[in-house]
């Protein structure tokens, strides 16, 4: 599949739920929506159905999101069903990690390839200060667990915020000197309301600058499949540093992603104004054909490109967990 713009489409993010079990002070409308009703979540056989046409026109690796994906009742069938569909190259998914290590075996036998894990801090106190749970133990061992196996990728995603978590950049860096792990840092983006007091956003250049005592930072070439990330390799590691500029650098020209949210929306991006009702037509009979024919329609209001505006705090006023982040 290839949009208007002539950008290979190869990447499905589906987010399976609204419902989270933090409450992290960058993931808040501005003002919050109820819940999505039971009935208006699309349910594991529909989000199966919509997979397996989008694998027949093109789509190769899927990503599911939530809110938190494994909060979902049903998750791990779901999973594994959806990792036996043909033409799936690639199934990852983000989480927080709360629930990571009494799932491990379950992805692993659904075929799970990647996971990547919301980590901001090293720090407990910090960890609570963003997530409102004292909860850094659970993610940790989830995270331990998950790099001994050595059958999955693993990243893990720190949103970079003002005056909260910037003195653990080095350290949360570090952690890919001797693992085979990708540590992220994500410039914090304006969508909903953020509970921090310091607004100002912290790009990538000062966070490479705090990190600089690693050594040099060598690009590394990105995959096909790969999402918004630029990764570098440094002297001596195992793993490796990404950095996702949402706000400093544009990698629109780059995007290779379409978003099925928790209500069955289609988004061709994740900020886009537009989004086209998938539920909807599959409840009143809606074949492979028109849903495939949905995918294409979506494709061709696929933006060339979004800008975000680092000083206005809320420019997009959704929840990240409704949208699949
Ligand atoms: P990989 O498969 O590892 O490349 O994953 P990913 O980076 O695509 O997924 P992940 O869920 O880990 O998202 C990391 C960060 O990238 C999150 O903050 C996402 O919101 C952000 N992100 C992903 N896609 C886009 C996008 O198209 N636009 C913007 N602005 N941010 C995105
Ligand atoms: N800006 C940047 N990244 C965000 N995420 C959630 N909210 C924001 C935001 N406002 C990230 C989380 C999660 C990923 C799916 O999205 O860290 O890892």
């Amino acid at each position: 599949m290839q949009d208007a713009c002539a950008r290979p489409v190869n990447y499905l993010r589906i987010s399976v739920t609204d419902r989270c079990n933090l409450a992290c002070i960058y993931c808040n409308p501005i003002s919050p929506s109820p819940r999505l009703r039971h009935e208006d979540i699309l349910r594991f056989e529909e989000i199966l159905v919509i997979a397996r046409a989008a694998l027949e026109i093109g789509i190769r690796k899927i990503r599911i999101t939530g809110g938190e994906p494994l909060v979902r009742k049903g998750i791990f069938p779901f999973l594994k069903k959806l990792g036996s569909l043909p033409g799936l190259e690639r199934l990852a998914i983000t989480t927080n990690g709360i629930l990571l290590p009494s799932s491990l075996d379950r992805l692993q036998d659904a075929g799970v390839h990647q996971i990547n894990i919301s980590l901001d801090t090293l720090d407990p106190e910090t960890f609570f200060r963003i997530t409102g749970k004292d909860a850094f133990h659970e993610v940790w061992t989830g995270i331990e667990e998950a790099l001994a196996r050595k059958s999955f990728i693993i990243k893990l995603n720190a949103v970079a915020l003002r005056n909260v978590n910037e003195k653990d950049f080095s350290a949360l860096a570090s952690l890919a000197l001797n693992n085979n792990i990708s540590v992220r840092f994500i410039e914090e983006m304006p969508i909903g309301h953020h509970h921090h007091a310091d607004h100002r956003p912290v790009l990538v250049q000062e966070i490479q600058d705090s990190i600089g005592a690693l050594g040099s930072l060598t690009p590394l070439p990105s995959d096909q499949l790969d999402g918004p990330a630029r990764k570098f390799t440094f002297p001596g590691a195992k793993g490796e540093i990404g950095f996702i500029p949402a706000l400093s650098r544009h990698f629109c020209h780059t995007c290779n992603r379409l978003r099925l949210t928790a209500d069955g929306r289609l988004r061709p991006c994740l900020l886009s104004d537009i989004s086209h009702d998938i539920k909807g037509p599959l409840r009143h009979g809606a074949g492979k054909k028109e849903i495939q024919n949905i995918f294409i329609s979506c494709l061709r209001h696929k933006g060339a490109e979004h800008i975000f505006h680092p000083d206005s705090e809320g420019q997009v006023d959704t929840a990240m967990a409704r949208i699949g982040g």
